[in-house]
């Protein structure tokens, strides 16, 4: 491992949206994760000042070193988001030109600047120059299934001052698809002059440790692997695998529970927002299969056979439904609470997976759900949700979309210059009435 450190971090807990939330990354920092990144804000929301969206880029209490990670496609906004990070108390920006989300990508930000050298320097020059503190990028192998532009691009990134590079090792197109490219990710650290952070595909603490001795990595970035075993932080500090009974596991999610309740509040609106927040993580949680019950660690690309509980607690981990789920919160520890908003989808899915003795696939009914959005839940997410959800929606061949949303990207470009200055001109005709 090289001995060179992004600020003095190791093992960071990566963005991931809709669950890196604060209560989270409490519970995995204490688990010892040495740095947490927030979820992803989209720029243009945080300059317009919506509180969920500057919540997103603020430390939290229990942060040991927060990173704060911002999207999009306008310098001016990702300067203003930047700064804003920096105010409260980020202790490094993380520029995310790795998300695949048409609703990012088509507003020319995230992994569309893989392919926009050009526009990259400039959104990374003015990150760079509105704040002091340490700035990375978050990265692709490329956009298009066959690209790989990570070398090129995190180049671009260092000549940029950029001061960390954290590598995904799929392209854009991939989504989730095959293995990430760990000889790309290394190969790009060999060449660095700044610390490269890898990650993909590490589900368990010993995925890490196997990789240690030899890596040229300054670190490694965990998302998959650590909502589903916050423990893997542990695993990896002590130097072996880790298999949590279940009450143990109720134990932790217990204290989740305490977190989310002290961040959310127990009025109906937080008991309604920690209902949907535990139900959704959930959804990670519950895909552990004990290795004592499986005889090996599951790796992140297998699905698990299926298995038998081995008691009652066991059984209730093992269920999907919304009343397992909803029993397992109660018993950890969370007030009954208003109607949560768990799909009525996902029950239907999850029973007619178990008619057919099969184990649940997890996204496919968060991409059922994500289709099934409702007009409110877009409008709370922007219209972005889990990555997860997107890949199984994505799956089919978009780049014919891709294309249509390349060039909508350079209409919206244009056109937010001509607003920008459009307002620019009117407070300047105001200013001129108010003060002659
Ligand atoms: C549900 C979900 C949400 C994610 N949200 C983000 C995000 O907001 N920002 C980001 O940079 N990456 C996000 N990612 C990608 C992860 O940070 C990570 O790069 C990717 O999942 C590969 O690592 P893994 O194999 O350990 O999961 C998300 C991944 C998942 C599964």
């Amino acid at each position: 491992m090289k001995e060179t450190s992004f600020v003095g971090a190791r093992f960071f807990m990566g963005s991931v949206t809709n669950i890196a939330n604060r209560p989270f990354r409490r519970l995995v920092t204490e688990y010892g994760a040495d740095a947490t990144i927030g979820e992803m804000a989209i720029a243009k929301y945080v300059v317009n000042g919506g509180k969920q969206d500057l919540t997103l880029i603020k430390r939290g209490p229990h942060d040991r070193i927060f990173g704060a990670q911002i999207v999009g496609g306008n310098p001016n906004h990702l300067a203003k988001a930047a700064r804003l990070a920096e105010k409260y108390g980020a202790d490094f920006v993380d520029f995310n030109c790795a998300c695949p989300h048409q609703s990012v990508v088509s507003h020319g930000g995230g992994a569309i600047l893989l392919r926009r050298p050009e526009a990259l320097v400039t959104q990374l020059d003015a990150i760079r120059q509105a704040v002091s503190i340490p700035v990375s990028i978050k990265i692709r192998k490329g956009f298009d299934e066959g690209d790989n532009v990570a070398q090129e691009v995190a180049d671009i990134a260092q000549k940029a001052g950029f001061n960390a590079i954290f590598i995904h090792g799929r392209t854009k197109a991939a989504q989730y698809r095959g293995s990430c490219d760990w000889e790309l990710i290394e190969q790009v650290a060999r060449n660095a002059d700044v610390p490269v952070i890898g990650c993909g595909d590490l589900a368990n603490g010993t995925d890490v440790l196997q990789k240690m001795p030899d890596t040229q990595c300054s670190g490694f970035a965990l998302a998959r692997g650590a909502i589903t075993k916050p423990w893997i932080f542990k695993e990896i500090h002590e130097g072996h695998a880790i298999d949590p009974d279940a009450e143990t596991r109720l134990e932790m999610l217990a204290r989740l529970v305490m977190y989310t309740l002290e961040t959310f509040g127990r009025d109906e609106v937080g008991l309604k927002k920690s209902t949907d927040f535990l139900c959704k993580q959930l959804d990670f949680l519950t895909r552990y299969v004990p290795t004592s019950i499986l005889g090996y660690e599951l790796p992140m690309q297998e699905r698990a056979p299926d298995w038998t509980p081995r008691n009652e607690l066991e059984a209730l981990w093992k269920r999907t439904d919304r009343d397992g789920r909803l029993e397992l919160l109660r018993r950890a520890g969370l007030p009954d609470t208003p109607e949560p908003r768990v799909r009525e989808v996902k029950k239907q899915s999850a029973a007619s997976s178990q008619d057919s003795q099969e184990a649940p696939d997890v996204s496919a009914i968060r991409a059922v759900e994500m289709l099934d959005t409702s007009t409110e839940d877009a409008v709370d997410s922007h219209e972005f949700e889990a990555e997860s959800a997107q890949d199984v929606i994505d799956a089919s061949d978009s780049s014919a979309l891709d294309a249509i949303c390349t060039a909508a990207a350079d209409v919206v470009g244009v056109l937010e210059t001509v607003i920008d200055s459009c307002a620019d001109a009117v407070s300047s005709v105001i200013s001129g009435i108010l003060d002659p």
